[in-house]
């Protein structure tokens, strides 16, 4: 783990944190972004050996990756966005960090060849399809229950295909949509985060 005592105490408080962004996306991260204590927590799982390329599924504008990116330097943190504009905001905050081990491209996750990656983190991404229109991140995208299940299927489908040992960090996110061949080793039930290993 390093630090970077000029950046310190922009990683000290969530509010400090989301300081880095524009007001209205600010004003989500209590609702849509990760908390930085726990981004700090599931890098530490993640980050378990050097040279790890760890994806965030449904990177929004990029805290877990910029806080774990902070802490584990010797790991690249990837984040999938769909919205062209958190992604665009997400590399500006990169910028101004000077981060190098972080990257984020703009995508549908079902898109990307999952190889090329050996952890993953999400922060329930898919809930959005199955909630109101006030507790959507913006109306640019489509929203629908049949999207959810499409998602959550092939992400079940993806974590199953990939080797024994690979880590799996999620927040707030159901239990149920995880495969069977991943072992929970860690779950705090007041914030939902939860640690896996694949064992199969
Ligand atoms: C709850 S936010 C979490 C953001 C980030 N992981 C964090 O913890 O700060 C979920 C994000 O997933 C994105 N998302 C949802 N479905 C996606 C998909 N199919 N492909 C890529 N991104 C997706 C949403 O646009 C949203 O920005």
């Amino acid at each position: 783990m390093t630090s970077n005592t000029t950046s310190d105490s922009v990683y000290s408080t969530n509010k400090n944190f989301d300081q880095l962004y524009p007001t209205p996306i600010r004003r989500l991260s209590y609702l849509h972004w990760t908390p930085i204590e726990i981004a700090r927590q599931a890098a530490a799982f993640l980050a378990v050996t050097p040279g790890s390329n760890i994806l965030d599924i449904g990177a929004g504008v990029g805290k877990f990756c910029l806080n774990a990116g902070y802490y584990f330097s010797d790991c690249t943190f990837y984040g999938i966005e769909q919205r062209s504009s958190l992604v665009k905001i997400a590399n500006q905050v990169q910028q101004q960090l000077g981060l190098n081990n972080t990257s984020f491209i703009h995508g549908d996750f079902t898109q990307l060849d999952f190889s090329a990656f050996d952890h993953f983190y999400f922060y329930n991404p898919f809930y959005e399809n199955l909630v109101d229109e006030s507790l959507h991140i913006d109306n640019s995208i489509d929203h629908s229950e049949s999207l959810y299940e499409y998602y959550a299927g092939y992400l079940y489908t993806m974590l199953n295909t990939r080797p024994a040992g690979t880590r799996l960090a999620t927040y707030q996110s159901s239990h149920t949509r995880i495969p069977a061949s991943y072992q929970l080793v860690k779950c705090d039930v007041d914030t939902l985060f939860s640690c896996w290993i694949k064992t199969e």
